[in-house]
């Protein structure tokens, strides 16, 4: 039996809604935890997935007086909007955590008691350089040009009486502690940031804010007028999540706990936490594996420099698993990657329509033409002779394909995957089956090879469950596995399974071959990163009309009631608006924008536009929208109005 899997992500603000960024980590976590799933039985569930929202904070209060919301309505809303982006990345989670949860905040309130009582917390006066953006405060070193690095703005001088973590008292152990594990944090190349760090006197650590200036948090236990340190209350959700002290989750899954965060956070999680964890008492987590950014036209994407691209959007365009396999592909774990729809494009019809999905289908069609989609009984005699090693390279895929799983490294398990699969094609082209199938006399051998091909395809199944978990389950479906038939224990993933050859039942009948990745034709697409291309500049203004002409259309402001996709539809979305009356209006907005951003939103609607069908629907009306190439943003009122408003 494997050892248990804990795996987190951080805790997400929820100063803003979720984007790319949380959605690949949130993604590597969830790749992490289905390979380790893959080593365990079907009912054994020895793998524990948290992620959640973070929520106290200066950065909360001020967007939620933004949106004039109470904090804890405004926290509700967004802490929704995380959790609804799960099911849509097909994410399989245990838990999400708020950080406002009663049960996390007594354990917040425990740790911060025990580590008071044993001394490592103290008062006194402090005066620094406050980042309210980052909400820290800064040492002049860490500053670039004597500006905070992540928000490019000056920091405030605060003075003020606050409690301190003695962090420098650890200093030494934790060095100590990443020598003696050299794979604590990984990759190296943070191990050996967060090491030169150390290799200066560490500072105290302030982990209280007045409530005169911050109310939002968890109060001091030992003292009311103050809140915790937003950081020393977020980190404590890892153990909080499992019950900690007492919970059996705790105990189970805490010696096994790994964490995932960009290098955006690398400090508190390298240096803050552990530090942390040794003053309670706790034993430091297992492994810290930090990845770096996801960059559009080589900026971070990020909600204070405002480039929130909906690049998410594209999963919808181009199917999820697509959209899971190139993030997992394109991105070297540890360094930055850069986003553009076209490379997107490209991987699809590269890797999934023409790799994958090519032998997929190619190999099912076959089993149709020669044996009428019914799996081939083999002859152990020649079995072995017509197989050409192909089970030997099975076998070390798999190895590789484990080696690079368990250290993160997702492209590299994956170029182990696609090499297989092009020993598969070049397994197809030297036997040959269609001038084996031309004799009676080499029959025999042609049951081999479809057999074979047949085996290869149920491994490669099995080895994309993890990134491409729904594609697995298509594919395992076209080669008659029946998970409960094989193994009443094991499903069909499991890498025990995946190791044995002849697995596949013969005489199963198999559905006819689909096609898993439709090619996409890049010559139809106008992307909107081609900016400087000429087509890009903005176009000819239209000639004059006078005024009488212009105020005979009628301009109102409408309210979006409800809004959903018309299938079979790829850019047009029904929308039911509120104008005064109720009415039905058809745009064209669907690839910027989800039904779900747009419900309670105001948008503006040419009313007396004649009404005309689209996709079977009839529009009355059309919503005013900037357009750009394909992508489209709404003409919104700069504040709410009463429904049926004219514009003028
Ligand atoms: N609330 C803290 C974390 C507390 S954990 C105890 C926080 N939240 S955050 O909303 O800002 O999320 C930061 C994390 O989001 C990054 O560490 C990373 O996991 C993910 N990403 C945000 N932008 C990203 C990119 N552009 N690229 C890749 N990941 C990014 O920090």
């Amino acid at each position: 039996m494997s050892a248990p899997f804990y795996i987190t992500t951080p805790i997400y603000y929820v100063n803003a809604r979720p984007h790319l960024g949380h959605a690949y980590t949130t993604l590597v976590a969830d790749a992490a935890c289905r390979f380790n799933s893959m080593r365990g039985s079907m009912h054994g569930g020895k793998t524990f997935f948290l992620t959640g929202t973070d929520e106290h904070g200066d950065k909360i209060i001020r967007a939620a007086k933004k949106e004039n919301l109470s904090p804890k309505a405004y926290v509700d809303k967004i802490s929704g909007m995380f959790k609804d982006l799960l099911p849509e990345l097909n994410i399989k989670y245990n838990y999400f955590i708020r950080t406002t949860d009663a049960s996390h905040i007594a354990v917040v309130e425990k740790i911060l008691q025990k580590i008071y009582d044993s001394g490592d917390i103290y008062f006194s006066q402090y005066e620094g350089l406050y980042c309210f953006g980052c909400e820290r405060f800064y040492t002049e070193r860490e500053l670039v040009d004597g500006k905070c690095p992540d928000h490019l703005t000056e920091p405030e001088v605060i003075k003020e009486s606050n409690y301190f973590f003695r962090m420098s008292r650890y200093q030494d152990w934790l060095i100590d502690h990443i020598r003696t594990n050299p794979d604590f944090i990984r990759p190296e190349q943070y191990k050996n940031e967060v090491l030169a760090f150390l290799r200066e006197p560490l500072e105290d650590l302030c982990i209280s804010r007045p409530k005169t200036r911050l109310k939002w948090g968890i109060t001091l236990p030992f003292d009311q007028n103050y809140v915790t340190y937003v950081w020393f209350d977020a980190l404590i959700n890892y153990i909080s999540a499992l019950g900690y002290p007492d919970g059996d989750l705790f105990k189970t899954f805490w010696p096994h706990a790994q964490h995932v965060v960009a290098k955006d956070i690398l400090k508190p999680h390298g240096i803050y936490w552990p530090i942390m964890l040794k003053a309670a008492g706790i034993p430091a987590y297992k492994h810290l594996n930090v990845h770096g950014y996801w960059n559009i036209d080589q900026n971070k994407i990020s909600k204070s420099t405002g480039n929130i691209v909906e690049p998410l959007q594209l999963k919808n365009v181009y199917g999820l698993d697509a959209f899971r396999f190139f993030l997992m592909r394109d991105m070297v774990f540890g360094l930055d990657s850069n986003f553009s729809e076209k490379s997107v494009i490209q991987r699809i019809n590269s890797d999934l329509a023409n790799d994958l999905g090519n032998l997929f289908s190619r190999v099912i069609a076959m089993t149709h033409k020669y044996f009428n989609g019914v799996v081939p009984e083999i002859d152990s005699d020649v079995a072995e002779e017509f197989t050409l090693g192909l089970k030997t390279d099975a076998l070390n895929t798999i190895e590789a394909f484990e080696k690079a799983m368990e250290s993160f490294a997702f492209h590299k398990s994956l170029i182990a995957i696609w090499e297989f699969i092009s020993r598969m094609n070049k397994y197809v082209d030297i036997m040959a089956p269609w001038e084996l199938a031309k004799k009676k006399a080499n029959r025999k051998q042609l049951e081999v090879v479809i057999y074979n091909l047949l085996e290869g395809l149920r491994i490669l199944s099995g080895l994309i469950y993890p990134i491409m978990p729904d594609t697995a389950k298509t594919m395992q479906n076209h080669l008659g596995i029946d998970p409960i038939g094989i193994n009443q224990e094991k499903p069909f993933y499991n890498l025990d399974l995946l190791k044995t050859w002849e697995i596949t039942k013969p005489g199963t009948t198999l559905p006819k071959a689909i096609t898993l990745f439709p090619r996409i034709d890049i010559n139809k697409i106008v992307f909107a990163e081609d900016s400087d291309s000429p087509e890009s500049l903005a176009p000819e203004i239209k000639p004059e009309i006078t005024f009488e002409t212009f105020s005979k259309i009628d301009l109102r402001v409408a309210t979006v009631v409800r809004a959903e996709v018309i299938p079979r539809s790829k850019k047009l979305l029904k929308l039911e608006i509120d104008l005064g009356g109720k009415r039905t209006v058809v745009a064209g907005i669907s690839g910027s924008y989800k039904p779900d951003d747009l419900v309670g939103k105001q948008v503006i609607i040419v009313a007396n536009l004649k009404p005309a069908k689209l996709m079977g629907i009839l529009s009355n009306g059309m919503v005013i929208a900037a357009v750009e190439k394909n992508r489209c943003t709404i003409a919104v009122p700069e504040k709410n109005v009463k429904p049926g408003t004219p514009l003028g």
